[in-house]
């Protein structure tokens, strides 16, 4: 777990994260899908689906539960496998696939929702990033990119992780081009898991849908 006060580097390649993942035998994520997917997707009809930095699986799985065809892509096999065994006990079948999702989405234009909670992007690697992931969508179909937004420097200092060395979802909206409407693009509390406390108190979200 993340200790208070202590500043983290950055993590961007598959052995960071897979040490990341590895300092704790246990899942380092609550298990639950994030407040903000929930609140977002709900209403949305399902289709294809692909979750970008799926991490342990809880919005891949959750996602699945209510009948979307499902892609979680992560750079650390480790959480594939948490998220793998996860998806196991919940009795929900998800494509898996470890990778560098910038280097390429599994299937390009295909997908009726591109799902990136935290994706932890450094800034370096900003405009491939958000290209690979605007090429993901399908005619009419969603983005949908969430980032931690602390309302103060103290919460920054807090937990050590400064979300202005990621890419963040104003990134994003920037660079959607004329073919893309934006539905929802605001700060706001975040909402938990119901059994998970928060360490990050606001999320930005960016929801914008590419015309058909
Ligand atoms: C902060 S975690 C968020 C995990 C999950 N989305 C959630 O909300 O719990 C960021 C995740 O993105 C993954 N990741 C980071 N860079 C990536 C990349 N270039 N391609 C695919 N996954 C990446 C990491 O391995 C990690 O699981």
């Amino acid at each position: 777990m993340d200790t208070a006060h202590e500043h983290h580097e950055p993590r961007s390649g598959p052995e960071e994260w897979d040490e990341r993942y590895r300092e704790d035998d246990n899942a380092i994520w609550s298990g639950h899908p994030n407040g903000s997917l929930v609140a977002e997707v709900s209403d949305l009809p399902p289709g294809r689906a692909l979750d970008v930095g799926c991490g342990e699986g809880a919005d891949a799985i959750w996602l699945a539960s209510r009948g979307w065809q499902v892609t979680g892509i992560d750079i650390s096999q480790v959480a594939l496998d948490r998220a793998a065994a996860a998806a196991g006990e919940a009795g929900v079948e998800v494509e898996w696939m470890q990778g560098d999702f910038v280097a390429g989405l599994p299937t390009a234009g295909a997908y009726d929702l591109v799902a990136v909670h935290y994706p932890a992007l450094l800034k370096s690697a900003m405009d491939d990033a958000i290209a690979a992931l605007l090429v993901g969508v399908a005619p009419g179909g969603t983005l949908l990119f969430v980032g931690h937004a602390p309302p103060d420097p103290a919460e920054v200092e807090s937990h050590g992780v400064d979300p202005d060395d990621y890419v963040q979802p104003g990134d994003v909206a920037e660079r959607l081009g004329a073919d893309w409407t934006i539905e929802v693009w605001e700060t706001r509390e975040r909402v938990a898991p119901a059994t998970a406390p928060v360490r990050h108190s606001h999320d930005t979200i960016l929801r914008a849908t590419r015309r058909g």
